[in-house]
């Protein structure tokens, strides 16, 4: 069996970490030297993703380490601009792995799409006859998209909504469509634009909006650990996260921090993989705001043998199929080393880094803070950038840390003496 479990992992330099991750994902020499240039994404390819090409961004991608969801190691590529964020997954998921990792869960691939439509004299009349030409409605739906079909998705069923407004009396029809290994969104969309003259007929109204809703509260995923309190810390540790924990689920101030957290975790693993970033964070912050007021994506207890409980339940439309996870060179192989085979499978580990992600931030702020982790972080790389080698970086990072001189010069002049000696 393949371990994602390492000690020490950051110690290594980006070569071997390549090979350490091509080995357990079964990466071929191609792709390993894809991932070794930084420049993987060629202009043409660039060119053909998006419009007024002039140039790619490149980001930095770690792998975040330990995760054990459903019995599976995972290896989790994370594409981020900011320090801590890989270092303090992997650490989480250490601590999880010592009471079975995560545990992860999810109801279906399904999206939801909406067709609005205005001047319907007699709405609740209206929403009936569109509920009895329901069937008609499902077949003019899945005719757009045969190969869904076959795969075993397709429109599922329909919800009818009517809203008083300043403007009128607003019908909207809500297509339920299982978008299987897609994330869904050109599927949906299709689906609304091409029953939007039906709908007319049906409501003798007039449609104006047919598009997708990213509060894809039908595409859920849960997931959830036991943390051992000794792996922690202790039980002060438990008690000390299950407060922070309830600070955000009470507070909308800190809810917002809490879960930038969390998305700390979760895109990166998006960014990754060539998924809809604001997709994802559209919906994470609109359904933490589902009961009215905004709250955490998560929770945090104490369980009966005073071990930590958390668990996390948002919404994740990512998709295998189609965009950028299949035409980014990169994407491909970040996928291919989370081996995940199907959509809800990536949803749950993206949820799981999130959740892990959430863990790691509670307890630094629990406890020390976060800025001595950061900090230790940050000389780890000013270290190297002034020219610690791997025997040395070590004794510099705990020299600039220890007398709270996190700067260039400073590493420089400890570099020097400790090569001098
Ligand atoms: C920093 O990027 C994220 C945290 O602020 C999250 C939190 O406060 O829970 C540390």
């Amino acid at each position: 069996m393949k371990t994602s479990e390492f000690k020490g992992f950051y110690k290594l330099s980006p070569a071997q970490r390549l090979k350490e991750v091509a080995e357990f994902s079964g990466l071929t020499t191609e792709e390993a030297a894809l991932l070794a240039k930084t420049g993987a994404l060629d202009m043409e390819l660039a060119d053909h993703m998006i419009e007024n090409v002039f140039a790619t961004m490149q980001l930095p991608m770690g792998v975040a380490v330990n995760f054990l969801i459903n019995g599976r190691d995972y290896l989790v590529p994370m594409a981020v601009e900011e320090p801590s964020v890989v270092a303090a997954a992997s650490n989480a998921a250490r601590m999880a792995r010592v009471k079975g990792g995560f545990f992860a869960s999810n109801t279906g691939p399904v999206m939801r799409a909406q067709i609005q439509v205005m001047n319907v004299v007699d709405p609740y009349a209206a929403r009936l006859r569109l509920f009895e030409a329901r069937d008609e409605i499902m077949a003019i739906a899945n005719a757009q998209d045969p190969m869904l079909i076959s795969l075993g998705g397709g429109m599922q069923d329909m919800e009818v909504h009517i809203f008083p407004s300043p403007i009128g009396t607003m019908v909207v029809v809500q297509l339920i469509v299982d978008t299987r290994d897609a994330m869904g969104a050109n599927t949906v969309n299709t689906m609304a634009e091409a029953l939007a003259p039906h709908v007319e007929r049906i409501t003798g109204g007039r449609v104006q909006l047919r598009i997708l809703s990213n509060l894809a509260d039908k595409r859920l995923v849960r997931v959830r650990a036991v943390v051992d309190k000794e792996a922690l810390g202790g039980e002060g540790v438990v008690d000390g996260i299950v407060a922070a924990y309830t600070f955000a689920a009470i507070d909308p101030y800190r809810a917002a921090t809490h879960n930038k957290g969390i998305m700390n975790g979760i895109t990166p693993v998006v960014t990754a993989t060539g998924n809809d970033t604001r997709a994802i964070e559209a919906g994470a912050h609109a359904y933490a705001a589902r009961n009215g007021q905004y709250t955490s994506l998560t929770t945090w207890e104490k369980n009966s043998d005073g071990d930590l409980a958390g668990s996390i339940e948002v919404p994740m439309a990512v998709g295998l199929v189609g965009g950028a996870t299949k035409i980014h060179p990169v994407a491909k192989i970040a996928v291919k080393i989370l081996g995940v085979k199907s959509a809800v499978e990536l949803a749950e580990v993206i949820a799981a880094t999130g959740l892990a992600q959430n863990l790691a931030a509670l307890r630094a702020l629990a406890t020390e803070g976060i800025q001595r982790g950061h900090m230790s972080l940050h000389a780890r790389n000013i270290a190297v950038t002034a020219g610690a080698t791997p025997d040395i970086v070590d004794q510099v990072v705990a020299a600039m840390v220890k007398e709270r001189k996190v700067r260039l010069e400073y590493a420089q002049e400890l570099v020097g003496r400790l090569k001098g000696k």
